[in-house]
């Protein structure tokens, strides 16, 4: 009871608490030790949200010389002016950390994922890395948000130029940005926008990749086009801002109309699996809005890219963007990225693994170093996430079934949390001041984290124990395992199947080292490690009982991607969604976390958004609603060769860090150029087409 109070666990809350429980642990539930320091972290510098950007009409546009000369000057493209829109996105110089830039060189990537296809809208994963971030252009823009105080802080525009609410708050209409083009010179408008949200987000059988439906924008949310250039939103709560975060990357980033149409089953004979499946990675010059076109493809070897020369954005002298001509993916391993970037053989990484620290630090303190590498907040954090579905997600077997209900089990997940030696966990990743103990919820970077509103139970392998019996589980014939009661799966030994990307060294270090401590607890875990795909799969269709992962924005940012705190929708969470007929199975506090969400994203007030989130902190980590295993700091690594890449650029808070560094805006100053580009004085070819124009 002390520590509770002391916490203000029942002072602050208007839901009652229980505490029972608490006589039979040894050791009390208290707040989570405060974190090490740890070196070499940037400093944010902050600037008012207007500082980034403006849509205007400037007096003259410029490009590359050698478009003019190649493709102008021979009839192959309008002149830049008649590219771009009536009035561009326009990047202010005095947001830019190096200003001005130069056209040339290539920004060469190296990632862990493969390519599915280009159809982003139907599901499919490009690799991740930030093929896909490049790509999209979203109707709001937030990565770069990380720069700009919380207070002041509301998304971007991007391809909604402005938008207004109507009186009542109910209305929101949005402007779209006129005369942008696709990469191919067919012109954006509200039939894109229209397309996407109609037939991908409002169709039940097609699921964008990362799962936008209705819920993601509001219940009963609905959108109608206006005219070509004008969108409007209907809310069913006054004023919701909050939704303009998800209309940034990856929730509403329309793809071409003019292209998927054709292929998806309301407008074709196809079925959704032959729409999906329409733009496989070998399509080349899939039209974009982003700054750079695929035009090479080449099985675990290399996707090279090329800027759009219907871009829509430029610098304040009219220099149209990007600076860089060209991109690369070479198609390696995550941790290869890690190694390529400090090396100089690639440019960029965010370094996330910490099992690579120890050896970047090093290399990147040697005065010939060829890339900066810079610490942000501690938010790469990972959870264990119990499958809480007890009605049919998935369609588990008598054990899955069995094991759900034990993860339904208050009992049970304190067993499990207790059993839990995070310090130990963490040191196996990496020694030293990196790792801190994180008992789950919000990451402890983001501004919403209050230490005191979280509930940790700490290590103690006899507490656990005694909870696990609490749970009702014994281990009847002496193996060292529990065993379901006689009468459930067959009394047979508890086995829990754990899902785990294959990809990530750290996934894999963390997971074997929860079935270690879990053995000593006395529950058998077998672990099902898959490739990032096939993982994200089974995932989304339920088949897991537990698996382990990666935090996203919702716990690192709070804006970005809060309906996915709570089950607020059939199809949100990553851990409880309902089955294909039928409802979310919430159970008591999962409720009150739902309420919590939904008065966050209808509220516009500061504090009670703040209060509100002290809150869902306490009752989520009190119920043990998701089971934190450790956090820690990662760094950016970019070549020193790269300018405009601005200070403190956190790897992960709103988006990941290659959408935070505004990479349209990155260039390499003319004496710092090296000559990496594959396709040099190319441009994409026709849809379809095979390699450059
Ligand atoms: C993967 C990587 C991250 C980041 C993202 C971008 O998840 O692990 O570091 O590059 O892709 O989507
Ligand atoms: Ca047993």
């Amino acid at each position: 009871m002390r520590n509770l109070r002391s916490i203000g666990i029942a002072a602050g809350l208007a839901l009652s608490v229980s505490v029972p429980a608490l006589n039979a642990f040894a050791s009390e539930p208290t707040v989570p030790p405060v974190p090490a320091t740890f070196p070499a972290e940037g400093k944010i510098k902050y600037v008012a949200r207007d500082s980034v950007l403006e849509f205007k009409a400037l007096p003259e546009y410029h490009e590359p010389g050698w478009v003019t000369e190649k493709y102008v000057k021979a009839g192959k493209l309008p002149p830049v002016k008649d590219r771009l829109p009536k009035e561009p996105l326009v990047f202010k110089t005095a947001n830019m950390p190096d200003g001005i830039g130069v056209y040339g060189d290539t920004m060469r990537h190296v990632i862990g994922g493969r390519p599915e296809g280009w159809n982003y809208g139907a599901g499919q994963t490009q690799g991740w890395g930030g093929i896909d971030i490049g790509l999209s252009e979203c109707l709001t823009r937030t990565a770069p948000l990380f720069q700009v105080e919380a207070k002041d802080t509301e998304p971007l525009p991007n391809l909604a130029k402005s938008w207004d609410w109507s009186a009542d708050g109910h209305k929101l209409t949005m402007h779209l940005v006129e005369g942008a083009k696709w990469s191919d010179g067919v012109p954006f408008n509200a039939d894109d926008v229209m397309f996407y949200w109609d037939d991908e987000v409002m169709d039940p059988n097609v699921s964008p990749l990362n799962g936008a439906t209705q819920e993601t924008f509001g219940v009963g949310t609905t959108l109608k086009k206006i005219d070509d250039y004008t969108v409007e939103w209907t809310f069913k709560d006054a004023f919701p801002k909050q939704h303009l975060y998800a209309m940034a990357y990856g929730t509403f980033c329309p793809g071409p109309a003019h292209i998927l149409k054709p292929q998806h089953p309301k407008y074709s004979k196809n079925t959704y699996d032959q729409f999906k499946n329409a733009f496989p990675p070998e399509y080349m010059n899939m039209p974009v809005m982003g700054a750079w076109v695929p035009v090479e493809y080449r099985a675990d070897d290399i996707i090279v890219m090329r800027r759009n020369p219907y871009y829509w954005k430029v610098d304040e002298k009219g220099n149209q963007l990007p600076y860089l001509n060209e991109l690369h993916y070479k198609l390696s391993t995550w941790a290869d990225r890690d190694v390529q970037a400090v090396a100089g053989a690639g440019d960029f990484s965010n370094l996330e693994q910490p099992e690579n620290f120890v050896a970047s630090l090093k290399r990147a303190a040697e005065p010939n170093a060829p890339a900066r590498l810079a610490f942000g907040p501690r938010l790469i954090g990972y959870n264990l996430r119990l499958n809480f579905s007890a009605n049919g997600w998935g369609n588990p077997d008598e054990r899955g079934q069995a094991i759900r209900e034990l993860n339904r089990n208050e009992d049970f997940r304190k067993a499990v949390t207790m059993a839990l030696d995070r310090k130990a966990l963490g040191d196996s990743l990496v020694k030293g001041p990196f790792t801190a103990i994180y008992p789950g919820g919000l990451s402890s970077g983001t501004s919403f984290y209050d230490r005191k509103s979280t509930v940790y139970y700490p290590f103690d392998l006899e507490g656990a124990k005694a909870e696990l019996a609490k749970a009702g589980l014994k281990d009847t014939d002496g193996d060292g395992f529990v065993n379901f009661p006689a009468g459930t799966a067959g009394g047979k030994n508890v086995e829990i199947v754990m899902l785990v990307n294959n990809d990530y060294t750290t996934d894999k270090s963390l997971a074997e080292g929860v079935v270690a401590q879990m053995e000593k607890l006395g529950l058998r875990i077998v672990l099902n490690g898959l490739n990032g795909t096939q993982r994200d799969a089974t995932q989304y269709s339920g088949r897991f009982d537990w698996l382990i992962r990666r935090n996203e924005q919702e716990l690192t940012s709070v804006v970005q991607n809060t309906v996915q705190l709570a089950p607020v929708g059939p199809k949100t969470s990553w851990d409880h969604r309902a089955p294909e007929s039928g409802e979310v199975d919430l159970m008591p506090f999962e409720k009150d976390l739902v309420d919590i969400v939904n008065k966050f994203v209808s509220s516009a007030d500061n504090n009670q958004r703040a209060s509100l989130m002290r809150d869902f902190q306490k009752i989520s980590t009190e119920h043990v609603y998701n089971i934190g295993l450790t956090e820690y700091p990662g760094a950016l690594i970019v070549n020193k060769r790269f300018s405009n890449i601005p200070q403190g650029t956190p790897i992960f808070m709103f988006n990941w860090a290659e959408d935070s560094i505004i990479r349209e805006r990155v260039f390499v100053a003319a004496d710092k150029q090296a000559k990496y580009e594959l396709f040099p004085e190319e441009l994409p070819g026709k849809p379809g087409d095979k390699g450059p124009m």
